[in-house]
């Protein structure tokens, strides 16, 4: 900026208190050309499950978005702006496991910037998906990034993303998600039968939304003796895509799979992606209750499958018994014996 030509000041504080901004907007009366517009770009992550996050996790990652935002917009909104931005996340737009206070947290932004808008205030919030390069989601560990990929979100190019900033700037309405996504994908990964509605425009033109799970055909199509193993293989490859395992015969029967790394936010995933290829709605506790692949392929084919599954087994089994028990029958008859057979049958038919 500087190199353009524009003078940069730094001024610091802590934007959840009430005082450090108070401060602020006072140095910039002081001494500064008239504020004509703000980026509110503060924000800090603490994920985990919601069942798992502490009350502390939970003011940590609201104190920017929440307080600082209203700060912002009190401290503001007497003043001619030509624009109140508010940096949120696709977090508050779409969800994303073990995000459920920063999605919270940038939901409040995501509000405010209708409100003023609703008060004839400038206001924008951005629903950001993650950038490439630099910032937070960039700083997250390569399996976090690895599952934002495989769930078809894909990170926004430093450039694109300004574009895209510089363009929203000029005209826009009050809250636009911007990511790269591939929504075949993305609708791929949802949970067998979950619905959203807020998407329901963008759903209805895919394909794949009402394609019928591939796994869940094949599993269909084939005979009782191959089922066990096509399970046991697509369970194997399910969980080695998301523990990042490469070798699925690293993943042995009886070890638990969270010896072999996966955490609460990857049974979440697991448990998602079962969901979807089974079509079949899982309890949460899912990993937890089944934690080996043994224990989760007997509860999947007993206690999920087998309402669908046995019943057909069972009557194929002994249907395949009471012909081959008829054929033996047929061959020890002697020809005499059979002849009786058929004149007593052809006697009842009253022939
Ligand atoms: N990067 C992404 O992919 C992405 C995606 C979606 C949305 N966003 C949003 O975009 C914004 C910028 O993200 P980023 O990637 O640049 O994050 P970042 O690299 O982690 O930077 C966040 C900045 O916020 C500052 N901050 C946090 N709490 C503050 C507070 N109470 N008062 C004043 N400053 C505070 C931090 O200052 P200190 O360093 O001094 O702590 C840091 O400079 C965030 O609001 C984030 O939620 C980012």
């Amino acid at each position: 900026l500087e190199t353009a030509g524009a003078k940069v000041k730094v001024l610091l504080g802590d934007i959840s208190t009430q005082e450090d901004v108070a401060k602020i907007f006072q140095q910039i009366q002081a001494s500064l050309p008239p504020l004509k517009g703000v980026i509110h770009a503060a924000g800090v992550l603490d994920d985990g499950l919601v069942q798992n996050l502490s009350w502390q996790q939970f003011t940590k990652v609201m104190a920017p978005k929440v307080a600082g935002t209203w700060y912002l917009h009190q401290l503001t909104q007497d003043l001619p702006l030509d624009f109140f931005v508010c940096f949120s996340s696709i977090a508050s737009l779409l969800g994303n496991p073990g995000q459920g206070n920063y999605a919270a947290a940038n939901g409040f932004m995501d509000a405010i910037a209708h409100y003023r808008r609703g008060q004839g205030l400038p206001g924008l919030s951005i629903n950001w998906g993650a950038w490439a390069s630099a910032g937070m989601a960039a700083r997250l560990a390569s399996g976090h990034q690895q599952r934002l990929e495989a769930s078809g979100m894909s990170a926004i190019e430093l450039e694109r993303g300004m574009q895209a900033l510089g363009s929203l700037l000029s005209d826009s309405p009050s809250q636009v998600g911007v990511l790269p996504i591939n929504w075949s994908k993305f609708v791929s990964q949802l949970p067998s039968g979950k619905k959203i509605p807020f998407l329901e425009a963008l759903i209805s033109a895919e394909p794949s939304f009402t394609k019928k799970s591939a796994f869940r055909e094949q599993l269909e199509a084939a005979t009782v003796s191959e089922r066990q193993e096509l399970l046991t293989t697509h369970l194997r490859s399910i969980i080695a895509k998301t523990l990042g395992l490469q070798d699925i015969q690293k993943i042995e029967m009886r070890q638990p799979l969270f010896d072999l790394g996966l955490d609460s936010l990857m049974a979440v995933e697991l448990k998602n992606r079962l969901e979807s290829s089974l079509e079949t709605s899982l309890r949460s506790t899912l990993l937890f209750d089944y934690p080996t692949l043994e224990k989760l392929i007997d509860y999947l084919s007993v206690e999920v499958l087998s309402l669908e599954l046995a019943v057909v087994l069972d009557q194929q089994e002994a249907e395949e018994v009471d012909q081959s028990n008829l054929q033996k029958e047929i061959e020890q008859l002697s020809e005499l014996e059979a002849q009786n057979i058929l004149l007593q049958e052809l006697d009842n038919m009253n022939f």
